[in-house]
């Protein structure tokens, strides 16, 4: 796929996100929304409206039949993960292969940013093609992905596990998976959303990840590492083709 395309008004556009990442985050979307409607109810069933939300969904047993569904769908959009960073890394060999991996540079962008939004610093910093705040939310998904599907293999599958391991594991894993359900569900909504939704520039939503397109004006200004390489790319592609 092209790394531009031109818009009605011959503004400049860049591809983004692929056909493969635009479906991976709408397999995302429903099987991570899905496990939060039929996952939280339960963990807070003493609670009338988890009651409710349950009833609506044809009781407890259809609810956790629902979550186990939504969890195999969630363990496919993985596996199609994988293949997909196995596909991007070593046959198509993308320049955006590594493009998540995290490194110094993150660390000092995050204490610049920091230092921006205080006041402090007169300029952001210059990011690449994930920021950090971008790359920890990836990184966290992942932990969060490893944390929910060995606690919820614990909690779906306990007289397995009990043959290996002691019987405390169990509630033991019951209160790690509500605990971080919790916790993903809070960071989607307060962070996930704020930088889809709110942040400067992305109201009323960054739509980004469902047309894979970016303006060029927003690839100079929120990824300028990333554009600077692209059109050096092409300069030094163009200079092959006249040469
Ligand atoms: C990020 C996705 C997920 C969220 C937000 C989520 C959320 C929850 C929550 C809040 C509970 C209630 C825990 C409690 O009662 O304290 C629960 C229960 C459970 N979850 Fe998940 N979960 C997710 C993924 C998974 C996965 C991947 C699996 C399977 C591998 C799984 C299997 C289970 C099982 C077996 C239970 C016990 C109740 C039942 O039989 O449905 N969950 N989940």
């Amino acid at each position: 796929m092209s790394t531009h395309e031109m818009s009605t008004e011959q503004q400049r556009v860049f591809i983004r996100f692929d056909l493969s990442a635009r479906i991976e985050h709408i397999l995302l979307i429903i099987s991570f929304g899905m496990l939060c409607l039929t996952g939280l109810p339960q963990k807070f069933h003493n609670y009338n409206w988890a009651q409710d939300l349950m009833n609506a969904m044809g009781g407890i047993e259809t609810v956790q039949t629902m979550h186990h569904l939504f969890a195999y769908m969630m363990g496919i959009e993985t596996v199609y993960h994988i293949f997909a960073l196995f596909r991007s890394i070593f046959i198509k060999k993308s320049p955006n292969r590594f493009s998540m991996i995290p490194g110094l540079k993150d660390i000092t962008d995050a204490l610049r940013h920091l230092g921006y939004n205080l006041g402090l610093v007169k300029e952001l910093p210059k990011y690449d093609r994930f920021n950090w705040k971008e790359k920890v939310e990836y990184w966290a998904l992942i932990w969060g992905t490893i944390v929910m599907f060995l606690t919820g293999a614990f909690l779906m599958w306990p007289e397995v596990i009990t043959r290996w391991l002691p019987g405390y594991f169990i509630p033991a894993a019951k209160a790690a998976h509500g605990g971080e359900a919790l916790l993903a569900f809070l960071a989607i909504l307060i962070w996930h959303m704020y930088n889809a939704h709110l942040a400067q520039g992305k109201m009323p939503l960054d739509t980004t990840i469902f047309t894979g397109k970016v303006t060029e004006e927003r690839m100079r200004h929120e990824y300028p590492l990333e554009y600077e390489r692209i059109l050096a790319r092409e300069q030094k592609e163009t200079g092959a083709k006249l040469g």
